[in-house]
């Protein structure tokens, strides 16, 4: 609309007149706050913005190559992808403790991420898609998860170590403006209103140690719940459940149960499913989800998912429980 072509047309000079003719580099996540400030760069300074889209293997399903479509294919954004998986992979082995995790998926974040932007020796800014929510978070005091969204949002302590000038567009919007702003720009409504997503990803939802075989049960089980939410109107509302959820995944378990398939006995992994409702993500309500589409989502799970033979639903509300499961 006008009033959002107007703000677009103030910050792109904004931008313009702060950068110069000078490159700039930003952390490509995937998530909703790096897409807008990636989009709203590259329309005000094009290819002196290059992006960085550091991939840790604990994406969801086909995750990296929508952010590539979106950004090198669509945009025309110069992208570096850096599949850095097997060495995110490594550094997990044997590691079971939640914290312990996150510090791991963080500070090798913040190595690849540092590697990569020492290559580019031309740039002098870090962009960040900083959000006023999170200005305000760290003024305050935040709980267990607070360092770890830092590291992974916002590169927390990397514009002084690379010595760059930080470039944080996105600085006085909230949430919704953010996306409104998104979508102005062009990106899909998809993209822009997604769920959050957690910085460690996948490693977060994996009880415990990582493995490689289990993040891939994971993606395919995850995938299939989200098709089924985004698939599933209200009748009610006129809604999607995704739409209605404020956030929505599987969890992978460990464990093995026992099933039966055909003529044998199946001896399988179980995934949990979890969809919440809130305003905050401080408190949560599990969401009442209509039974045909739990009996859908789990049918489907069990049937294309080898090696799964299990599919609970989990009905806790935070407090006391947290929305992810670790
Ligand atoms: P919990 O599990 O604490 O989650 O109820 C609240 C919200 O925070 C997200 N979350 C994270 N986001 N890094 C992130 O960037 C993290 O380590 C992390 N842990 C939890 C979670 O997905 C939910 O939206």
């Amino acid at each position: 609309d006008w009033q959002m072509g107007s703000y677009i047309d103030e910050a792109v000079a904004k931008i313009r007149e702060q950068v110069g003719d000078e490159e700039v580099i930003l952390g490509l996540s995937g998530g909703v706050d790096s897409s807008v400030a990636a989009a709203l760069i590259h329309r005000a300074i094009g290819d002196q913005l290059t992006c960085v889209f550091v991939d840790h293997g604990l994406l969801r399903l086909n995750e990296g190559q929508m952010v590539m479509d979106m950004f090198a294919g669509r945009l025309h954004a110069k992208v570096v992808h850096v599949d850095a998986s097997a060495q995110f992979l490594g550094k997990l082995t044997g590691v079971s403790d939640p914290e312990k995790k996150r510090k791991i998926i963080g500070a090798e974040f913040v190595e690849v991420f540092q590697a990569e932007a020492k290559k580019l020796t031309n740039a002098k800014w870090l962009a960040q898609g900083t959000i006023y929510p999170d200005v305000v978070e760290s003024g305050g005091t935040k709980t267990k998860k607070a360092i770890t969204i830092k590291s992974h949002h916002n590169v927390g302590g990397l514009p002084e170590t690379l010595g760059l000038k930080l470039l944080e567009p996105l600085r006085e919007l909230f949430k919704d403006e953010v996306r409104a702003l998104g979508v102005a720009l062009g990106l899909p409504a998809d993209m822009v209103y997604r769920h959050p997503f957690p910085g460690p990803g996948l490693g977060v939802r994996i009880l415990g140690e990582i493995k490689k075989d289990y993040a891939d049960l994971l993606r395919r089980a995850d995938a299939i719940f989200i098709e089924e939410l985004r698939n599933t109107i209200d009748p009610a509302s006129g809604k999607s459940w995704y739409a209605l959820t404020s956030q929505a995944f599987a969890v992978f378990l460990p464990v093995k149960s026992v099933g039966v398939m055909g003529d044998g006995r199946t001896y399988d992994y179980v995934v949990a499913l979890r969809a919440v409702q809130t305003s905050d993500f401080m408190t949560a309500d599990w969401a009442e989800l209509p039974y045909a589409l739990l009996k859908r989502t789990s049918g489907r799970i069990i049937n294309e998912v080898r090696g799964i033979n299990r599919v609970t639903y989990d009905v806790s509300s935070k407090p006391p429980a947290t929305i992810e499961w670790e």
